[in-house]
């Protein structure tokens, strides 16, 4: 993708790894819409920031998008770049007695129909814009799953299948497809634990490598994956899925 003179809409873009997306591409001169659920957070991380707006989504209520997509296409209509980045994660025990789908279920909805339905929103503004990008958040573990979050690994994987999918059918449109798996980093994902997890990477760490991949034009069927998750993304391939899923799920 072009990495300067965008109109770039990051849905999540008031935390962790889409606010830290937002402000790289702020600094490279892109125009920058975030997007949450809290008008009071947008407001605070735009201040003193001309050129980063945020706008409210709230992907749970069905109205929230469309308005959205109104007000997007009235006040931005250059706009070229979508992030589909929110996403939210939790583990689920099946074997607890009281074990239901109710968490699954807010996953599935966030996590992939978010990401689904801010596409659909946003494809036709896209479509014949110069540089036309859409980039959407799956993980590392959408290829080999942590036992303990099910749902949240199997949203990613549809993630990672849909958007290859996505990637062939706008192959002549053009609307480039890119695909950000990040291993596990330091956010507020699954609580405030993960911000100081010493096992997870920092964040303006994840940041400059990936930015650095993305700059280079350094990912290959889209896909930007850092060196470290590449044996994850070809453990079946390379015949070392079930070695990978054992250190990573201890018996
Ligand atoms: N951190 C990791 O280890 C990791 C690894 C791989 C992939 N990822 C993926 O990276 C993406 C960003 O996660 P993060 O780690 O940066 O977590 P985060 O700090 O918790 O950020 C999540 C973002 O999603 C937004 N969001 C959540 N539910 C939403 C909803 N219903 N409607 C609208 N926005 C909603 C939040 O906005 P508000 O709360 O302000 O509404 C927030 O901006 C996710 O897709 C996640 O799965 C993260």
């Amino acid at each position: 993708m072009q990495m300067t003179g965008n109109t770039i809409l990051i849905t999540g873009g008031t935390s962790g790894i889409g606010r830290a997306l937002a402000e790289a591409f702020h600094d490279r001169g892109n125009r920058v819409i975030i997007t949450g659920r809290s008008l009071a957070v947008l407001e605070e991380i735009t201040a003193g920031r001309p050129g980063l707006m945020g706008m409210p989504l709230d992907l749970g209520a069905p109205n929230s998008l469309v308005q959205l997509e109104r007000d997007v296409r009235t006040r931005f209509p250059e706009l070229n770049v979508l992030v589909a980045n929110a996403g939210i994660s939790h583990p689920e025990d099946m074997t607890d007695e009281n074990w239901d789908v109710s968490a699954a279920q807010l996953i599935v909805e966030t996590n992939i129909m978010g990401v689904m339905r801010a596409t659909a929103a946003f494809l036709p503004i896209l479509k014949n814009r110069p540089g036309a990008t859409i980039m959407a958040t799956s993980s590392a573990l959408a290829f080999v799953p942590r036992a303990d979050f099910p749902t949240y690994c199997a949203s990613k994987a549809f993630l990672h299948s849909w958007l290859t999918s996505l990637r062939h059918q706008l192959r002549k449109v053009p609307v480039e497809v890119l695909e950000l798996s990040p291993p596990y980093v330091q956010t507020k994902l699954t609580g405030a634990h993960q911000i100081t997890d010493p096992r997870a990477m920092p964040l303006d760490a994840y940041l400059a490598e990936m930015m650095q991949l993305l700059e280079r034009g350094d990912h290959p069927r889209g896909e930007v994956l850092l060196e470290r998750d590449q044996a994850r993304r070809w453990a079946e391939r390379d015949d070392r899925y079930e070695e990978i899923f054992a250190a990573m799920n201890p018996a």
